[in-house]
């Protein structure tokens, strides 16, 4: 098939066209690297075993969409891009609202314009707000966000629900990503964010590589065993694993579907930190923070949709993650900032 993946250089969009390319898949990325880089062309191309078409320009562009429908067109769009920082989210909701929301929707007349009718969407665990209790599995009502970024993933949502009940043949898949971390097992592509991260993985990865002086461990006193937050920590790959399944299962399809991704393991941050001590063999210096505002204690999936409806499930774990982490950031120090 011919995919178009919007954000394909960022870090789960290109970890995905790997695979997608070891498939025999034609993949086109669309991306303004407002994120990510061009130089992980290189390593997606040779990973992949192919080489992407690349064109740099905005989801928000319709005339550029046009085009790449016109010249390219893709059999499904697998749609990552959009900003998830949740601080700069607070700070610029606007940026917020018309990059993801907008851009979602321009991407949508675009297809439904071109007849493209699959449409993969990076959803988020952030839909289920703090009410729900864990395990939190696909048919718990959405909650409210706690900021604009976790908004624009409700909204988006809902958008595609309301696209979709208009257009019967459209073929709709709502994956909620848990938390990904890791790398491509090679170190050759990872995690290379524009500026400061604000994940755990990539602080963790900055601290031992001497780049920031200590992890601030956000939160000591959730009620979880350690009294640090606990989240599902997914492998890069396995969630790009998931995306090759949830593509075989929507095309030909109609609808929407939702799959949670997640390993359905809970991890605490001291238990993160531990395994990649172990794994890389550097004590992190570590300081103790209050939590983040609107942090919830405990995250994790309910696996079994996806198990049972994909034949997906997360392989990988958090010691493959942390070394993959570590490899990576050792050795492409020139993608990191
Ligand atoms: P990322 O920032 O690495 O990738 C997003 C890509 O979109 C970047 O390459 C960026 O340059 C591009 N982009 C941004 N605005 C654009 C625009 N207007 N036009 C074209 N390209 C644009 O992020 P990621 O971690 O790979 O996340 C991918 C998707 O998954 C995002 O939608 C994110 O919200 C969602 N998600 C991520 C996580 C996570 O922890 N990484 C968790 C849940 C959901
Ligand atoms: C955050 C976002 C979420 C988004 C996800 C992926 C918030 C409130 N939530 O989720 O909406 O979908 O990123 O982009 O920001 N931690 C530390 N020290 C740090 C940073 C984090 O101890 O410096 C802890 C946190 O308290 C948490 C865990 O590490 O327990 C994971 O944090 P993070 O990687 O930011 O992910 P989430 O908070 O799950």
């Amino acid at each position: 098939m011919k995919i178009l993946v919007t954000g394909g250089t960022g870090y789960i969009g290109s970890h995905t066209c790997v695979e997608l390319l070891k498939e025999g898949h034609a993949v086109v990325i669309l991306d303004n690297l407002r994120n990510s880089k061009a130089a992980v062309l290189e390593p997606v191309a040779a990973l992949g075993g192919g080489t992407p078409v690349f064109v740099e320009g905005d989801m928000r562009d319709r005339p550029l969409l046009d085009s790449i429908f016109a010249r390219h067109a893709p059999d499904a769009v697998i749609h990552f891009a959009g900003l998830k920082c949740v601080p700069e989210s607070i700070l610029n909701p606007l940026d917020y609202y018309n990059t993801n929301l907008y851009g979602t929707v321009t991407l949508l007349e675009a297809m439904q314009a071109a007849g493209c009718k699959n449409f993969v969407f990076s959803s988020s665990a952030t839909v289920y707000g703090s009410k729900n209790s864990v395990p939190f599995h696909e048919e718990m009502p959405t909650g409210t966000a706690t900021n604009p970024y976790g908004t624009t993933k409700i909204m988006i949502e809902q958008i595609l629900r309301d696209y979709a009940a208009a257009q019967p043949a459209a073929s709709i898949c709502l994956l909620r990503y848990f938390n990904p971390v890791g790398a491509h097992p090679s170190g050759k592509l990872g995690e290379s964010p524009n500026g400061v991260p604000n994940n755990i993985m990539p602080l963790i990865a900055d601290v031992a590589r001497g780049r920031l002086p200590a992890l601030q461990i956000t939160g000591t006193d959730f009620e979880t065993p350690d009294g640090t937050g606990v989240r599902d920590y997914i492998h890069v790959v396995d969630l790009a694993l998931g995306h090759m399944k949830a593509l075989e299962k929507i095309c030909g399809s109609t609808g929407v579907s939702v799959y949670n991704l997640g390993t359905g393991k809970g991890v605490s941050v001291l238990e993160l930190v531990r395994a990649f001590e172990q794994v890389s063999g550097v004590t992190l210096p570590k300081v103790f923070a209050p939590c983040r505002p609107g942090d919830v204690a405990v995250c994790y999936a309910d696996t079994s949709k996806a198990a049972r409806e994909l034949g997906w499930k997360a392989q990988r774990s958090v010691d493959d993650m942390c070394r993959d982490t570590w490899n990576y950031s050792r050795l492409r120090e020139d993608l990191i900032n």
